[in-house]
């Protein structure tokens, strides 16, 4: 693995997954594999799950970690040919390189604008860091994609799955805030590429990029598309079409224990107990939400490892 922006950068998915939860038996079977080797993460917005889990992957590792949440850095000019003389007082080209120096892996995480769609899909954060660094880079969420929390679900759902043939839905939930569609599209992928049946359930005008969905199965009826369920995968996302719109707050769209079934119940987290799901459900056996946070670890020390090794 060269970089991981994107789910296409796993070379052999059912290979990274058994890795995976070996290294979750083992996490410091090669505790000597990134020794003298820095990862470097760069934030452009908040987190927890992902900032301490991918630290942690990296000392299991035996790789040194040094964190910058760029609000307490230079604000960052992305377009060529500007005239810098508005806000912007270091230019994506210098910081990328001068990074690097430091780095032997970068790791970025940069959310969409939520308002300009074609910047947004250009992944400019992302991909600027990709043009002018001069090693690795790692997503740790972009504009439209997640794919270290899409590996970890695919881990988890490997794990505890026991069926060859999982069902597993997709259901979009209320939620106050405009939020990015990156966990659902790289969910969407990645399943895509396990042997799951997968449906997508969510209200009219939140049809996520047809050109990510494909001829996955799409119900606006949640009900239906529950049915029988052994995977719910509880997730909000803005409006793709509307582009970054709220078009509902539609609280019947919330999950409940009722709805879940004998389902079990995903979620990335944060989650906003009571608008996106219920308390009985995030307080039930049922859930698995702890679990999969835990294997965010596991997922991120894979992607290093496999980085590592083709350094
Ligand atoms: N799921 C996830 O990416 O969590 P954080 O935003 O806390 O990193």
């Amino acid at each position: 693995m060269k970089n991981y922006i994107k789910i296409k950068d796993i070379p052999d998915l059912s290979e990274t997954i058994k890795e995976a939860i070996f290294l979750k038996m083992n996490p410091l079977a090669i505790s000597s594999l990134g020794k003298h080797k820095t990862l470097v993460m760069l934030f452009f917005n908040s987190s927890l799950r992902t900032r301490l889990s991918t630290e942690k992957a990296a000392k299991n590792l035996g790789m040194t970690v040094m964190i910058l949440n760029i609000k307490d850095s230079w604000s960052f000019e992305f377009k060529d040919g500007t005239v810098m003389n508005m806000n912007t007082s270091e230019h994506i080209k210098e910081a990328a390189q001068v990074i690097s120096q430091y780095a032997d892996i970068i790791a970025v995480r940069a959310f969409p604008t939520l308002k300009d769609k074609p910047k947004d899909e250009s992944e400019f954060v992302l991909n600027s860091f990709k043009r002018y660094a001069t090693v690795p880079i790692i997503n740790m969420e972009s504009s439209i994609a997640h794919p270290l929390q899409a590996l970890t679900d695919a881990v988890t759902i490997s794990e505890l799955s026991e069926k060859k043939t999982p069902k597993v839905v997709l259901s979009w939930a209320p939620h106050p805030k405009a939020l990015p569609q990156a966990v659902a599209n790289s969910f969407v992928e990645i399943m895509q590429n396990l042997d799951v049946d997968l449906t997508i359930t969510h209200p009219k005008g939140y049809e996520l990029n047809p050109e990510i969905t494909k001829h996955t199965k799409i119900s606006y009826n949640q009900d239906d598309a529950l049915k029988d369920a052994d995977f719910v995968y509880v997730k909000n996302w803005s409006s793709y079409t509307n582009y970054g719109k709220v078009l509902s707050k539609d609280s019947h769209w919330m999950m409940t224990k009722e709805k879940l079934g004998n389902a079990k119940f995903m979620h990335c987290l944060p989650v906003r107990r009571n608008v996106v799901v219920e308390d009985a459900v995030l307080d039930s056996e049922q859930s698995i939400v702890i679990q999969q946070a835990n294997n965010r670890t596991y997922a991120a020390q894979v992607v290093l490892k496999n980085i590592l090794e083709n350094l």
